[in-house]
C-alpha cells in the first residue's frame, strides 16, 4: 500500500488534515538554512529573528556542528543510559565548569528538565521530616513548560484550561513583588523556580531586589532555588547564563533550547545541597542525553566561546536597541524595548502577531509573545548588517502602517 501512496503536498491545508491542531504554523515550508537565513522550499530567503524559538544559536548551516554529529553517528547514535557514553562526559564537564556546580542529569527538553528539577526539590525537601514541605513556587507570568508538572508551574491560562487538575502544592508569586514573595515563601517551600530573563511571558527581567530578597528567604526558610536557563541560557542574554547577572546564586539550573544545537539534548546542573538526592532508578530517560545531540552540544558551546558570540549578543543587542529607541521617537506604535543581549522583547500599541505578519510579507521572521510584545531571538551570530535590515524593514513597516491609517481617516 505504502509505495502507491501520492505523498501531500506540504501546504497549510495537508497540515489540518495529518496533525492536531495545536501549532499555529506559519505558512513557510522550509528547505534549509545559511547562516541567519531560512530558506523556503521556493526559494525565498527569511531572515530569522526566531532561531527556532531560540534553539538555532549558530544559525544554519555551521560546518562544526554538523561534522561533530555525523561524526558522532557514525560511531553510536544510541546505546542508553545502560552505559557510559563518552560525549555525556565531556559535555557534563564543560556544564559544571561553566557553572561552578556539582553535578549534571542530561534529558531531552525542557520542560523534561524542569521535571526532574520539581522532582529533585520535592524529594530534598523529603529530609527536613516535615512532610508539607513540598511546596513548589514560580512567578506570575512564567513560562516553565507543557507537561504536567512545568505546566503547573506556568502562568499563561491559555496553556493550562481544560487541562485541569493541576499539581498540588504548586503556587505563584507576582513577578517582583517582594510583599507577595514575603508571603507565600515559607517553611513549606521546597523550590522557587524563577527565569531570571521571562522569555514567553515578554522578554522581563526579574529585579535586583528580588533576586536579593528570595536569597535572605532562603536563609531563612531553607528552600532551593532553580533557575529556568531554558530560553535566556547558552550565551543568550550575553553571559553563559542569565542568572549571574544577578547574581541568583542558583541550587538547580535547567538548560536546554540550544544546547544539542537543534538535537534534543537538556540539563539539570545542581550544587553541593542535591548532590545525593536522586538514587538508583529514582529518576531517568531512555534517550536523555543522546551521544549525538551531547556531540552537538559540546560543538556548539565551543563555537560559542571561539566565535566571541556572549560579546556579539551584547553588541548587536545594544545596536538593535538603540536603533529601536530612535525608531519609537518617530513611531508612537512602539511603548517600549527591553534588551537582555539577543533577548529583546519590544512592546507594541497592538496585537504584536499584526506586525510579526507583516514581517513575514518582507521576508523576515519575527515572533509575536504575550500578546503586545515583538520577540527577537535570532542567532547569536547576527551580524550588524543583518540587524540593520531588521531595523530599516520594521522602520518601513511602521511607517506604512501610518500611512494606510492617514489615508483611511
Ligand atoms: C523558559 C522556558 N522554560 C521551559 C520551556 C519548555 O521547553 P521545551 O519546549 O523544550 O519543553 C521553554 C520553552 O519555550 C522556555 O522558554
Amino acid at each position: 500500500m505504502e509505495e502507491t501512496m501520492t505523498p501531500l503536498p506540504v501546504t497549510l491545508e495537508s497540515e489540518k488534515k495529518l496533525f492536531f491542531h495545536n501549532y499555529a504554523r506559519l505558512p513557510v515550508a522550509v528547505s534549509h538554512g545559511e547562516g541567519c537565513w531560512l530558506v523556503g522550499d521556493d526559494g525565498t530567503r527569511y531572515l530569522d529573528m526566531i532561531a527556532g524559538i531560540g534553539v538555532n544559536a549558530l544559525g544554519y548551516g555551521d560546518k562544526r556542528l554538523s561534522e561533530a554529529i555525523s561524526r558522532q553517528a557514525e560511531k553510536l547514535i544510541h546505546a542508553s543510559n545502560l552505559f557510559m557514553m563518552p560525549p555525556q562526559f565531556e559535555l557534563a564537564e564543560k556544564l559544571l565548569a561553566l557553572s561552578g556546580l556539582s553535578k549534571v542529569f542530561l534529558a531531552n527538553s525542557g520542560t523534561e528538565a524542569i521535571e526532574a528539577a520539581i522532582k529533585i526539590a520535592r524529594k530534598w525537601a523529603c529530609q527536613f521530616g516535615d512532610p508539607d514541605k513540598n511546596e513548589v513556587l514560580s512567578l506570575s507570568n512564567c513560562f516553565h513548560g507543557r507537561t504536567y508538572g512545568a505546566m503547573s508551574l506556568t502562568a499563561k491560562p491559555q496553556y493550562i484550561d481544560g487541562f485541569e487538575p493541576l499539581l498540588t502544592g504548586t503556587g505563584m508569586i507576582n513577578f517582583n513583588d517582594l510583599n507577595d514573595l514575603e508571603e507565600k515563601v515559607s517553611a513549606k517551600t521546597a523550590a522557587v523556580f524563577v527565569e531570571v530573563v521571562q522569555g514567553e511571558g515578554g522578554i522581563h527581567q526579574v529585579s535586583q531586589e528580588f533576586i536579593d530578597r528570595l536569597k535572605q528567604l532562603r536563609e531563612q526558610y531553607n528552600f532551593l532555588i532553580v533557575a529556568d536557563e531554558i530560553q535566556a541560557g547558552c550565551g543568550r542574554t550575553g553571559t553563559f547564563f542569565s542568572y549571574t547577572q544577578v547574581n541568583a546564586d542558583p541550587d538547580l539550573v535547567c538548560l536546554a533550547k540550544p544546547l544539542g544545537g537543534g538535537l534534543p539534548l537538556s540539563a539539570v546542573i545542581g550544587n553541593e545541597k542535591v548532590v545525593d538526592v536522586l538514587t538508583y532508578g529514582n529518576h531517568g530517560t531512555t534517550f536523555g542525553g543522546n551521544p549525538v545531540a551531547c556531540a552537538a552540544g559540546i560543538a556548539m558551546i565551543k563555537a560559542i566561546h571561539d566565535d566571541h558570540l556572549m560579546e556579539n549578543a551584547e553588541t548587536v543587542g545594544s545596536f538593535i536597541r538603540d536603533e529601536v529607541k530612535k525608531l519609537s521617537a518617530k513611531h508612537p506604535q512602539i511603548l517600549d524595548i527591553r534588551q537582555y543581549g539577543l533577548m529583546i522583547g519590544i512592546t507594541v500599541d497592538k496585537e504584536a502577531k499584526y506586525y510579526a505578519n507583516k514581517a513575514l510579507e518582507k521576508n523576515i521572521l519575527i515572533n509575536a509573545t504575550s500578546v503586545n510584545v515583538i520577540r527577537l531571538l535570532p542567532p547569536l551570530t547576527i551580524n550588524m548588517k543583518e540587524a540593520q535590515h531588521c531595523i530599516t524593514t520594521l522602520d518601513e513597516i511602521l511607517t506604512e502602517e501610518k500611512q494606510a491609517a492617514t489615508t483611511t481617516e
